[in-house]
């Protein structure tokens, strides 16, 4: 299979003088990406659906799909797929369609529908930059996730700083030596999605719908120990396809305590310093990884400094990041603190996700009425605020659930 997908390459991989591209026409090119379109292969990714739609549909239940719900899938991404190729095809003609149109059974059989887009893609980026330079789909808009970070994200000082930082200085640099490993750290509903969504909406211009980015949840797409080899091949080849069609590649790892030990494993080289790995280099993708490992530590450091009387805005991550990592590092119900990933220094940062007091709640209300353009009063936010739960028992200073389905809760005050 491998064989195969190169020799096309190979085959086509000779820029065309620019003289002879405005003479011949783009009709084979299309008919070529239609008929790719059309091949059942295309129908086993799921990248279209977003990471919240997914429940219930299980990767691997795909294998051995009726045909009727191939063409479903099919007809439903295609429309995705074209809109990606007419952007790098359009308006590029060369001599190459006319031998590529005129023998597409000859090297299509035998390949996977996504290493066709590789390999298209790969082909077209011969003529035109359009995979590292002016990439359309990668925004990077730093103003915007600055300013998203600092007015929507709330209780979250060291998260902001941390992230912004990070992703900044990683991105200003041409070729990085590793890619950026970020590890998020925190209760349940102190912000570990929202953040993970926020980048990608400001670094893709399709955010999460993006064929740059790709989102795996632990109990979805890897929930059974037994099928561990099937999912490492997967996500193997899932994500070596997404760096090879877009270098600066987003992966998102959520409940990243459930992830099996061998598939840390498999994430590891990828992490690591290597220039490429099977001809495919890494180093520019994004990985984050959420988990609430950690959690009870950052909110134990936080409530002796409020116990203390000062202010949660005074921690450090000097004053955090030792304690959670040694949890992390020590934690016996999860196999990630145990990992390569975590021992050897791949994770650049620990990022450590605050408990969210009364205050935050109340403004994470406030946002969730301005989002659907409704009136509140303050009277409005103290309500939704009071329908949480506040732990410890003493003090009822953290809500336990932080800000999850806030935006369901207000329903309940709507008229
Ligand atoms: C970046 O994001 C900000 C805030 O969302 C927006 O106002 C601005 O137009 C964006 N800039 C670019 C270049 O897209």
């Amino acid at each position: 299979m491998l064989t195969s997908a190169a020799s096309p390459r190979r085959h086509w991989g000779h820029p065309v003088p620019p003289g002879h591209r405005a003479m011949l026409s783009r009709g084979p090119a299309l008919l070529l990406c239609l008929l790719l379109l059309l091949l059942p292969e295309v129908a086993g990714e799921d990248r279209a659906e977003s990471w919240w739609d997914r429940a219930g549909a299980p990767t691997v239940k795909k294998v051995g799909k009726g045909l009727k719900d191939r063409v479903n899938a099919v007809t439903a991404l295609s429309k995705k797929y074209w809109a990606y190729f007419a952007r790098q095809v359009w308006p590029q003609d060369c001599d190459e369609e006319k031998e590529a149109a005129s023998k597409p059974l000859g090297w299509t059989l035998p390949l996977l529908g996504q290493r066709y887009l590789g390999i298209l893609s790969n082909w077209y980026c011969h003529f035109k930059e359009c995979c590292d330079r002016d990439d359309c789909r990668i925004i990077n808009n730093i103003t915007g996730l600055e300013i998203d970070l600092s007015t929507r994200l709330h209780g979250q000082h060291l998260v902001r700083e941390v992230v912004l930082k990070s992703v900044k200085g990683f991105l200003s640099v041409p070729q990085p030596e590793k890619p950026l490993a970020l590890s998020f750290h925190g209760w349940s509903g102190t912000g570990k999605n929202f953040v993970a969504r926020m980048l990608a909406d400001h670094l893709y211009r399709d955010g999460l719908e993006s064929e740059c980015v790709q989102v795996f949840i632990s109990m979805l797409h890897f929930p059974h120990l037994k099928y561990v080899d099937i999912y490492k091949e997967k996500l193997m080849e899932q994500v070596s396809d997404t760096v090879r069609r877009c270098g600066q590649a987003l992966f998102v790892f959520d409940e990243a305590e459930k992830l099996p030990p061998s598939l840390l494993e498999t994430l590891k080289p990828l992490l690591d310093h290597y220039d490429t790995i099977k001809e495919v280099d890494y180093r520019r993708a994004i990985f984050l990884f959420l988990s609430n490992l950690g959690g009870n530590t950052i909110n134990e450091v936080v409530l002796s400094w409020l116990r203390a009387g000062r202010s949660r805005e005074e921690i450090t991550m000097e004053d955090l990041e030792p304690y959670l990592q040694a949890d992390i590092l020590k934690s016996t119900d999860s196999n990630f603190g145990h990992s390569g990933l975590v021992k050897e220094n791949l994770m650049d940062f620990f990022v450590p996700f605050l408990p969210l007091e009364y205050h935050h709640v109340k403004l994470c209300a406030r946002d969730a009425f301005l989002g659907r353009d409704l009136e509140y009063t303050e009277e409005a936010l103290d309500k939704v605020a009071k329908m949480m739960v506040y732990v410890p028992k003493e003090e009822k200073l953290f809500s336990a659930q932080g800000c999850k389905s806030i935006s369901q809760r207000i329903n309940l005050f709507l008229p």
